[in-house]
Formats: structure tokens, C-alpha cells, sequence
């Protein structure tokens, strides 16, 4: 059986994730990990015994034997990083955004479009239990016709100002998975998007001229309209649920607990938080994606999340920012003639 030699680039938290998900898949070696913090990472390296440890990514990108790298660095590198992976042949699996800027993501697209390389980018939410199942029943007519979507979106707490600076601002870096998740789950196409920003828990967040609380409405071409709500922290845990209304009934994803145990009593009923992180809720999903990304590598395919959905939920996150700044609704065709693209 072949072997699929990977270079990781940016081993923070989801270089990580990926670096452990990819070291159970039998016939894929990591080979190599570039990140400029050495130091930071040279314990887990060693503990996993990663046979070479680089500052420089570019020299993932240079080796000859690598097939494939996967993307984990901060998103302000991720168009530079995919487009010199991709013009030296390697395989990319990319963290989302695809890019912080609608500009630099389209000059990707076109880039990728031409390749023969198979790109996924991690919209980690489509291998989610949750969400996977919420899409088979809308597919196969449980609830009708859909008529509205609501989104909650909540982190447990505040990232790192340093993390915020570099992360594109909260419509790209975290309500992108949701503009994702609500083109998979409807399997239509965003029309315009009204969205709003402020700042409740952090000045410094301003000061990075982002939001930390934040809302967007979208309306889908078949007519579906989608609320998303969304804080960067919330006491009580990673708050993630959804519930999407149709002409024949409606469906809700809770949060996911440690157990589903309820205690009632005569003084008050309780059950356990939600899970805590992101991590925690979403390591099957994380898990799966990358399974599936060697899968389309060793079977040829094509992936399940291509460059064109990074894209095209890049345009949604523009057209947030844009609408939150300009406090107007924003259509996507406004953005650009993307015609031929939503055709695709
Ligand atoms: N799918 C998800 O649920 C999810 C969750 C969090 C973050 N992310 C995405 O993952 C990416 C990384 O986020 P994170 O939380 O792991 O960040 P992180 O800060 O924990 O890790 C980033 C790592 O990249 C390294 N790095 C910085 N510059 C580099 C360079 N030039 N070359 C190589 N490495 C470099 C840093 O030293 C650090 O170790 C971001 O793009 C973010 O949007 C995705």
C-alpha cells in the first residue's frame, strides 16, 4: 500500500489535532513540522517522535518526498502557504478561512482551479454528527419546505488578542463555519446578508478593530432566511445550537454534554454544562475530516469541502464585515460577478 508523507505547517492547537488524527491513518507518515516556535513545541515533537522539526515552512514545501501539507498557521498566511503548496504539487489540506481578504481567496481560487492538486478546507462542521444528520433530514423532506434557520454560536472564552489580530476579525475567523454550515445543511446559495457588530466583553478587541458580540441575517436564494447570534465568550460553556423550521415541522441540535443525565428534585433540576471547547465538541468531526481527506487522496476523489465552498463562504464573511461596518444589507452579488462560480 502506498504511503502519504505529510508536512504540517503551524503546530498550535489545530496543527495538533490534525498532526495526532493523521498519525492513527495507517499508510500516512508525518514526516515533517515547520512552526517558528521550536521551543514551544519541542516537547511534543520529541514525545511523538516527528522525525524533523523546521522553523521554515518553506522548506515543507521544497521537500521532494512530502505529498501532501496541511495549513494550521495563523489565517493571515494561509493564501501565500496554499498557493506555494499547490504550484510544488503537494496535496493541501487548509484551516479555515481560506483567506482573510475576499481578494487574496479569489487569485487562490482561480490558482487551485487549474491544479490537478486535491485541496479541502476544514469546514470541520459538515463530518459533525449533528449536522450531518440535521442535513439528511431536511434532504429527504422531514420538515417540508424550510422557511427559517437560527444559529448560536458561542465560544466559552475570550481568544487570545494576539489570536484576534491575526484571525481576518469574527465574520471570517468564526461565523465562517456557520455561513458553511448553512449553504450545507440548505444546499442553496447565500442571496444578501445584514449584519452587526459590538463590543461587550473586551476593549482590546475593539482596539483590534474587530467584535466580540456579533449577529448576521442572511437570505438564501430559495427564500430560507437564517439568523446567526454569536459572542466570543459565554460562562456556561461552548454554546452551539441550531434549529431549522419548515412547513412541516422543525428540527433543533442541542449542545452536546458530558452525559445526558437530569437531576430533579424538589430545590431544582440540573444536567451537565455544555462541553467546554471546541476541541472536546468537535474531536470526532475534526477526526473524521482528515479520514476523509487521505480517503480522496488514496481513492482519487474529490474532496467533500473544495476550494469553491472556502470561496464562496468567504464572500458571505465579506459581505458581514461589510455590512457591519457600512450597517446596510450587502447583496453577494455586490461583491463581484460570481455568475459562472454559483453556477459551478
Ligand atoms: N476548525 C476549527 O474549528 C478551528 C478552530 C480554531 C482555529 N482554527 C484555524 O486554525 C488556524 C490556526 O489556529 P490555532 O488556533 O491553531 O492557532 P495557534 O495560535 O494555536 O497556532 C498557530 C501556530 O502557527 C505557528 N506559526 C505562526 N507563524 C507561522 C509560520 N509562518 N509558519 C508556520 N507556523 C507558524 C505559531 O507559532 C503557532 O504554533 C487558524 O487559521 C484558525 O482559523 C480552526
Amino acid at each position: 500500500m502506498r504511503t502519504f508523507k505529510f508536512g504540517i505547517i503551524g503546530a498550535g492547537r489545530l496543527g495538533k489535532i490534525h498532526t495526532m488524527n493523521l498519525m492513527r491513518i495507517s499508510g500516512v507518515k508525518v514526516k515533517v513540522i515547520a512552526d517558528p516556535q521550536l521551543e514551544a513545541i519541542k516537547e511534543w515533537t520529541d514525545n511523538l517522535g516527528i522525525p524533523k522539526v523546521v522553523p521554515d515552512w518553506h522548506s515543507v514545501i521544497n521537500d521532494p518526498e512530502i505529498n501532501a501539507v496541511v495549513i494550521t498557521s495563523p489565517t493571515t498566511f494561509h493564501a501565500e502557504m496554499i498557493t506555494a503548496a499547490a504550484n510544488a504539487g503537494k496535496h493541501v489540506f487548509t484551516e479555515k478561512p481560506l483567506s482573510h481578504d475576499l481578494a487574496s481567496a479569489k487569485k487562490v481560487l482561480a490558482l487551485l482551479e487549474k491544479t490537478d492538486v486535491k485541496v479541502q478546507v476544514a469546514f470541520n462542521r459538515r463530518f459533525d454528527h449533528n449536522y450531518k444528520k440535521i442535513r439528511d433530514f431536511v434532504a429527504s423532506g422531514q420538515i417540508g419546505e424550510i422557511h427559517l434557520i437560527r444559529i448560536t454560536a458561542r465560544d466559552p472564552f475570550l481568544p487570545n488578542i494576539e489570536f484576534v489580530k491575526k484571525s481576518g476579525g469574527i465574520f471570517f475567523d468564526f461565523f465562517i463555519h456557520e455561513f458553511d454550515n448553512i449553504r450545507f445543511v440548505t444546499n442553496s446559495e447565500v442571496e444578501e446578508v445584514y449584519a452587526g457588530g459590538s463590543v461587550r466583553w473586551d476593549p482590546e478587541i475593539k482596539n483590534a478593530g474587530d467584535y466580540d458580540t456579533a449577529f448576521a441575517v442572511l437570505k438564501m436564494k430559495c427564500g430560507t432566511l437564517c439568523v446567526i447570534d454569536s459572542s466570543r465568550q459565554a460562562v456556561y460553556g461552548y454554546d452551539q445550537r441550531m434549529e431549522v423550521f419548515g412547513s412541516k415541522g422543525r428540527i433543533t441540535s442541542l449542545n452536546d454534554r458530558e452525559t445526558n443525565v437530569e437531576l430533579k428534585n424538589h430545590e431544582t433540576v440540573t444536567m451537565d454544562k455544555p462541553l467546554p471547547n471546541f476541541q472536546k465538541r468537535y474531536a470526532d468531526s475534526f477526526n473524521a475530516e482528515m479520514q476523509d481527506f487521505v480517503r480522496c487522496l488514496v481513492e482519487n476523489k474529490t474532496p467533500l469541502v473544495t476550494p469553491k465552498d472556502g470561496y464562496k463562504a468567504i464572500l458571505i464573511a465579506e459581505a458581514a464585515t461589510r455590512s457591519a461596518r457600512e450597517n446596510r444589507t450587502i447583496k453577494i452579488e455586490e461583491l463581484e460577478d460570481i455568475s459562472s462560480l454559483l453556477n459551478g
